[in-house]
């Protein structure tokens, strides 16, 4: 398998935190090239900085954080710290981060890592709103040729969303640019929350994780514990969603992971469904163009068993 040259771009939230610390542990599949921060889950002071102290418990000082857009491209800012704690990674209990972030603002470090790069090299991998995505297409096209895949966490195809009943929370945030990406025509690979609503932290998973006894397996269980409470409580689950790691986990293992190439559309019209995301699984529209592949299922204990071996690297 050739290793994956990726930008992750994120709003870390315990769930980003994990999918940061999956992709660190994996060099020999993953090329972290960059991480990009977005508002999201808490505002973009939090989501940079919480990016930063991740890196720095992974022991990864060295790697490249930037600070992106601090608002959707058109509607306000919407975050979810009603999940997520007041920081963004509440149960991480992590000092404030001494590694520096980098001056350049993320639109532009997309753009140029981009424009450097063969065409087809790099992969993007939006697992917060696709803001700073869209705003690269939106000011240099010509790094469209260079992108091989983009692969997201967002939308809600047969599931109903999280934040409305029609929409996920990354597509609801920033409605405009998930559909600015996607009309890009690149290669586009989705994992919604029905696939991530099977990726659930049950108490066996969560313990394996605070039985490595690591900084990092400590980490990850206060986090999870935190951010499992609520998903819980609603759907009543075993466990909480692992939203974001999933992928991650899609470029190093894609056998996990199952699904089918529909055509999809966003709704960006109507405030009822606004940030839905529309997909023809059914084929009913036969001559509609078939502009992303959407994951629907997963082998849970496949990865799960991925996600505490690649954790259990870091020390
Ligand atoms: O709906 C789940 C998504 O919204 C995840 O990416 C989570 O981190 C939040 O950003
Ligand atoms: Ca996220």
């Amino acid at each position: 398998m050739t290793k994956r040259r990726i930008i992750l771009d994120c709003d870390p939230g315990q769930d980003d935190a994990v999918a940061i610390l999956l992709a660190l542990a994996s060099p020999e599949e993953i090329d972290l090239l960059g991480i990009t921060t977005v508002a999201g889950n808490v505002p973009l002071t939090l989501t940079e900085s919480n990016a930063r102290r991740i890196c720095e418990l992974a022991g990864r000082p060295d790697i490249k954080v930037f600070a992106g857009a601090k608002r959707p491209l058109i509607r306000d800012l919407v975050t979810a710290e009603w999940i997520h704690g007041r920081t963004g990674i509440d149960g991480a209990n992590l000092p404030d981060p001494t590694m520096p972030l980098q001056d350049r603002h993320a639109v532009d470090f997309i753009i140029e890592t981009c424009l450097a790069s063969e065409d087809n090299s790099i992969t993007l991998c939006p697992i917060g709103p696709m803001t700073n995505l869209a705003l690269a297409f939106m000011k240099e096209p010509d790094i469209i040729p260079k992108i091989q895949e983009i692969v997201c966490m967002g939308g809600a195809v047969k599931e109903f969303g999280n934040t409305t009943p029609a929409a996920e929370f990354n597509i609801y945030v920033d409605p405009h640019a998930a559909a600015k990406v996607l009309d890009t025509g690149i290669k586009f690979t989705m994992m919604p929350l029905d696939v991530t609503h099977k990726a659930l932290v049950t108490p066996e998973r969560l313990q394996r994780m605070k039985d490595m006894n690591s900084p990092v397996g400590d980490v990850c269980g206060g986090m999870l514990d935190y951010f499992n409470r609520f998903d819980m409580t609603r759907y009543g689950f075993d466990g909480g969603p692992l939203h974001d790691p999933c992928v991650i986990a899609y470029l190093i293992k894609p056998g996990i992971f199952s699904g089918r190439q529909v055509s999809l559309d966003i709704e960006t019209g109507s405030e009822l469904t606004m940030g839905q995301t529309l997909a023809d699984w059914w084929d009913i529209q036969e001559d509609k163009e078939k502009n992303a592949f959407i994951c629907d299922d997963l082998d849970s204990d496949a990865f799960f068993d991925l996600l505490q071996e690649r954790l259990s690297r870091l020390k």
